[in-house]
């Protein structure tokens, strides 16, 4: 409860002393002890230097001096909720995992929206993906889905990750543009990328500029697995679809709006939830087997390539409300850690090397963020299900293993390994070279960007173009706007011709080399 409710009383000398109420909380250290004073430092007389024997004083600072824990690498700005999700079509035929077999059943969550390249006091409504993180507290362990709100990604290997996000963010030596407007570290690196083509047709439509996180899609973005009792996988991608449908405002409005108001998402989401109106998604999923994926015109461990609704079509199981807001942004929003390898019995990776590398960096990233191995001790993070195991100890340990025996097998008694309930991966037959090769499947980098192109209304199209001009006239060097007019022009001639005309081009570049699986070679 706050101190500021209570009653004052103005003491001698301009002194202010507050009193609890009658049965009201007496402000106390960290260690208990009551506070008689906390507005005046102990010290040798009145005008005297402070005593280090001020151990309320030294405590309440020392704590505010350690307030600040680092923001996430990225996604650093986002905002959370609470809420309910609920099982309306049991998949029981293709997978073992309660929370898509128990028709019904309802499951905790916790969802957390955010952008990507713009820091923890960015303004929500810059041209940026977002983030849209579920973590779903099932009764046999808590499952991530990790998600963004659009279908595909940058890149096709972890291992560039570092680069698309240092090209990102602020260059090193001028630390600006914080905007998120186009940059030429940014377009250097997409120019030399033809495989982020795809995503960033999607990132310059009106998708990049969402009216609030309740009006955006998600995607799980990569191919997973289930599996079912007798051990066999199916392929699915999931989706969450706003029951208020997919809405974007225009440019120039996002511009207003993050000078008006830079927590323009953050306030909508908590405004609805606190009005009565909470948002719903329903999930789907696309179910696909290796027949399928065998003979699709794309590789399905591809994370630049969607599976076309029109092939796969999206079968709607459950829906999920949000509709609590967090107690606490800090203890919830900031300290929640999603990470793409937390699945529960009956769903499993597969082998798209973007998920391989994902499931590396979050764990690693947390431990940092969060101050050591027990991150999953703090509330947000722990489990709803029982936890029993034998680790222990390191910084912060709320949950050591109770009782004589911390190991096992052991002749004391404790958790016990179960082979029926236990997580099993999929017995995947795998055999190969070792090799750094990228598949020749990852080698088309155009059509799907031309098939999204195409897909839009002719105003979202003339949306791309424009914000293409807009970003690209920001880049100062003519090269590298250059090269992107190249590779546009394997996406869409009249679009290419467009962006080439509002960026002043005097003539239109040879196309860039298509087919190349991995990399463009470096300009001379
Ligand atoms: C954070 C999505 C690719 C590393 C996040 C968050 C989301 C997300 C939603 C924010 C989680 C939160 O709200 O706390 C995605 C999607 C990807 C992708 C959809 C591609 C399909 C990658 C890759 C890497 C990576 C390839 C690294 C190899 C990270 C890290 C964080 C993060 C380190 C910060 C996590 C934390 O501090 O808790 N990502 N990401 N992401 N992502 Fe990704």
């Amino acid at each position: 409860s706050n101190a500021a409710e209570f009653p004052t009383e103005i003491g001698q000398a301009g002194e202010l002393h507050q009193t609890p109420p009658d049965g009201g909380q007496v402000l106390t250290t960290q260690q208990g002890v009551p506070v008689a004073d906390d507005q005046n430092t102990l010290r040798v007389g009145p005008r005297g230097p402070a005593l280090l024997e001020d151990f309320h004083f030294r405590e309440k600072i020392f704590h505010f001096d350690h307030e600040r824990i680092p923001e996430r690498v990225v996604h650093a700005r986002g905002y959370g909720a609470h809420g309910v999700f609920t099982l309306k079509e049991s998949l029981a035929d293709v997978t073992t995992a309660r929370v898509l077999t128990e028709v019904g059943e309802e499951t905790p969550m916790f969802v957390r929206f955010s952008t990507v390249a713009g820091n923890k006091g960015s303004f929500d409504l810059a041209r940026d993906v977002r983030g849209f993180a579920a973590k779903f507290y099932t009764k046999e362990g808590n499952w991530d889905l990790v998600g963004n709100n659009i279908p595909v990604f940058f890149i096709q290997d972890a291992i560039k990750f570092p680069d698309l996000v240092h090209a990102a963010k602020p260059a090193p030596d001028r630390e600006f543009p914080q905007a998120q407007t186009a940059h030429d570290n940014f377009w250097d690196f997409i120019s030399l990328t033809p495989e982020s083509m795809h995503m960033i047709m999607w990132v310059m439509s009106d998708r990049a500029l969402p009216r609030g996180f309740r009006f955006m899609e998600g995607f799980g973005v990569h191919t997973f697995r289930l599996i079912n009792a007798e051990g066999r996988s199916t392929f699915v991608k999931f989706h969450f679809k706003p029951r208020l449908g997919l809405q974007s405002v225009m440019w120039n409005e996002a511009m207003k709006i993050n000078g008006a108001d830079p927590d323009y998402h953050r306030r909508d989401l908590w405004d609805a939830i606190d009005l009565g109106n909470p948002p719903e998604w329903d999930l789907g999923v696309q179910l696909f087997d290796d027949a399928f994926a065998e003979q699709f015109e794309f590789d399905v461990l591809d994370p630049t390539k969607i599976i076309p609704e029109e092939q796969i079509p999206v079968r709607v199981i459950g829906s999920f409300v949000l509709n609590g807001r967090v107690d606490n942004f800090f203890a919830e929003t900031e300290q929640v850690a999603f990470c793409t390898q937390n699945v529960v019995p009956g769903i499993g990776f597969s082998n798209d090397p973007l998920l391989q590398g994902r499931n590396f960096s979050y764990l690693d990233t947390q431990l940092k963020r969060l101050g050591g191995p027990n991150f999953t001790h703090i509330p947000i993070n722990a489990p709803r299900c029982p936890v029993h195991n034998f680790q222990q100890d390191g910084h912060m340990a709320m949950r050591n293993p109770s009782g004589r025996a911390n190991y096992e097998p052991n002749t004391w008694g404790g958790p016990r390994e179960s082979p029926t309930a236990g997580y099993k991966p999929f017995a995947e037959q795998v055999a190969g070279d070792k090799t750094q090769r990228r598949p020749e499947s990852f080698g088309d980098h155009y059509s799907q960007a031309r098939q999204f192109f195409i897909s839009q209304a002719p105003i979202e199209q003339k949306h791309i173009g424009d914000a293409l001009v807009f970003e690209l006239s920001k880049c100062e060097r003519a090269d590298i706007r250059q090269r992107m007019v190249a590779h546009l022009l394997n996406i869409d001639e009249a679009l290419a011709k467009a962006v080439a005309s509002g960026l002043g081009l005097k003539a239109l570049p040879q196309p860039a080399p298509a087919g190349r699986p991995t990399r463009l070679d470096l300009p001379p």
